[in-house]
């Protein structure tokens, strides 16, 4: 028995080593970044940013993969059941967190089924209109919104997204139903802004900052609490929809870094070493600024910090969502 009890320990050893010598070779391989949304949106900009500043710290190729539609769902979806070995990652944002609220059936639990990597940056929205509108400012489209009766076409990323969530406080603050219009994601719905196909999008400035600059879109407003005091928006100084007539309005985006549950310890270790190392990359966090984000730099930039802070934000949002009475289909 003794003997047995001796090689069963000597076995077990063997297998820990073992492991760690197999997980302490990783990357050794491409690592992908799933995003759940089209190709050119502020999602898509945020990952292959990360993407590119990853390189180096894990000394592997980082590619970005798009898995798009219903609101960001169905990519999040992919990354809950990949094989937990390091190598598909999920760039989400605040849909994480507001998904519960608006989905009956997701297919993933957002706390449950993900280990949390780490935040990645916050992102102030902007309220923004094609260039026909007559409006040119919150006033002024606060009355034409009112007149049009319901017949206003806000472009969105589908239920679940930013673009909704912010769309879907609009809608509560000025007590008016729009016609909602959804797409795989704010670069296909930019397209169709400019092109005067839809009236509105609440955007991130991401994506909204070169077209406001290119004087594309009209701007109405900025989401978060703090004006966007940039130099592309010099010469288009905007308000907080909260100063602008909405008080108390404030819908902060925020995007993280996920890989599937199981993951084994010694990989997130090295990803969020990773990850922490590329929001230190100079020409990342100038690119990420210049289009008003801010990069974490927190206890959020920490697993357990980044975790608590989405438990936090489903809590605030799935109130928030319920009164409205919002679902998705
Ligand atoms: C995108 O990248 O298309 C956006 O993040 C979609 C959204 O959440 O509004």
């Amino acid at each position: 028995m003794k003997n047995l009890k001796r090689h069963l320990l000597i076995a077990g050893a063997c297998l820990v080593a073992w492991t760690h010598a197999a997980w302490a070779q990783f990357p050794d391989k491409p690592v992908t970044l799933v995003v759940p949304f089209a190709a050119g949106g502020p999602s898509d900009k945020i990952a292959r940013d990360l993407a590119e500043a990853l390189r180096k710290p894990l000394g592997q190729t980082v590619i970005v993969d798009n898995t798009a539609g219903a609101g960001g769902t169905i990519g999040a979806a992919r990354v809950a059941r990949a094989k937990p070995d390091g190598y598909t990652l999920l760039v989400h944002h605040i849909g994480l967190a507001t998904a519960p609220a608006l989905y009956k059936k997701l297919p993933y639990n957002t706390l449950a089924d993900f280990e949390y990597l780490g935040l990645i940056n916050d992102a102030p929205s902007v309220l923004i209109g094609r260039t026909t509108l007559a409006a040119n400012n919150l006033g002024e489209l606060r009355k034409w919104i009112a007149e049009s009766d319901g017949r206003v076409n806000l472009a969105n990323a589908g239920v679940g997204s930013a673009s909704h969530l912010c769309g879907l406080m609009l809608q509560n603050a000025l007590k008016s139903k729009m016609t909602t219009v959804p797409y795989k994601g704010t670069a296909p719905a930019m397209t169709d802004l400019i092109g005067g196909q839809v009236d509105l999008m609440c955007e991130q400035a991401t994506n909204a900052v070169p077209q406001i600059e290119g004087k594309k879109v009209k701007v109405f407003g900025v989401s978060s609490t703090d004006r966007l005091a940039l130099p592309a928006l010099a010469q288009t100084p905007t308000p907080t929809l909260a100063e602008a007539g909405l008080p108390g309005f404030n819908v902060t985006v925020w995007h993280g870094l996920y890989a599937p549950r199981g993951t084994p310890p010694e990989v997130l270790a090295r990803l969020n070493a990773a990850l922490r190392a590329a929001l230190k990359d100079p020409d990342l966090i100038k690119r990420q600024e210049a289009l008003g984000l801010r990069i974490v730099t927190d206890a959020r930039l920490a697993p357990s910090g980044h975790k608590a802070f989405v438990q936090a934000e489903m809590e605030r949002w799935t109130q928030v969502i319920k009164d409205s009475g919002e679902t998705a289909e």
